[in-house]
């Protein structure tokens, strides 16, 4: 009697363990996903001070292909960049603007650090119709490095 009745509850042991294996990996991978869906806001302001020049200069050699970015510089495919950061938006003379940044201009758009940190993550949804013809910088560490240089440019 005794022993059908153990060998009938072997398993027991068994499942307690995948239960405790299954409460060990879900409380391991709950914080992880939740970092994953809704991650800390990060603060503009903290991204701009750990930003690299040196790195922003490297991201603005995908920019020279269409901007010149020495004072007086020619403008190109899109127009010069020198002293872009605070600059009134599509106010460098002789660049032929799209309609989309002259009503920014009109309505005193200025290339802020924030401003220029959501145009260049996705030029087409900041201002539609624009004729930077650029995807943009996902990475937000790469935005805020690439301002930082532009900063230097004055
Ligand atoms: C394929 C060419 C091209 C590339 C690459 C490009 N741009 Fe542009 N950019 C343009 C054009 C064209 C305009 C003018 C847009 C308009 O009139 O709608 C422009 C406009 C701008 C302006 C607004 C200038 C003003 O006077 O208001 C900024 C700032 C700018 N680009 C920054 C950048 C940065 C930084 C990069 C690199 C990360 C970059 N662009 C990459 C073509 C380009």
């Amino acid at each position: 009697m005794r022993k059908t009745n153990f060998s009938r509850f072997w398993f027991f042991p068994l499942i307690l363990l995948l239960i405790l294996i299954g409460v060990y990996f879900s409380k391991g991978s709950l914080p992880q996903e939740k970092q994953k869906t809704s991650p800390t806001p990060v603060q503009e302001n903290d991204l701009l001070n750990a930003a690299s020049v040196e790195n922003g200069k490297i991201i603005f050699q995908a920019c020279i292909a269409c901007h010149t970015f020495n004072e007086g510089g020619a403008n190109q495919v899109g127009p010069n960049l020198f002293g872009i950061v605070g600059a009134l938006t599509a106010s460098k003379p002789g660049f032929e603007y799209s309609e989309v940044l002259l009503s920014l201009k009109r309505s005193e758009h200025y290339w802020t650090t924030d401003a220029l940190y959501e145009w260049l993550r996705d030029p087409f949804a900041y201002a539609p119709k624009t004729k930077m013809v650029y995807s943009g910088l996902l990475d937000p560490q790469d935005r805020m490095d690439v301002i930082a240089y532009l900063m230097t440019l004055k």
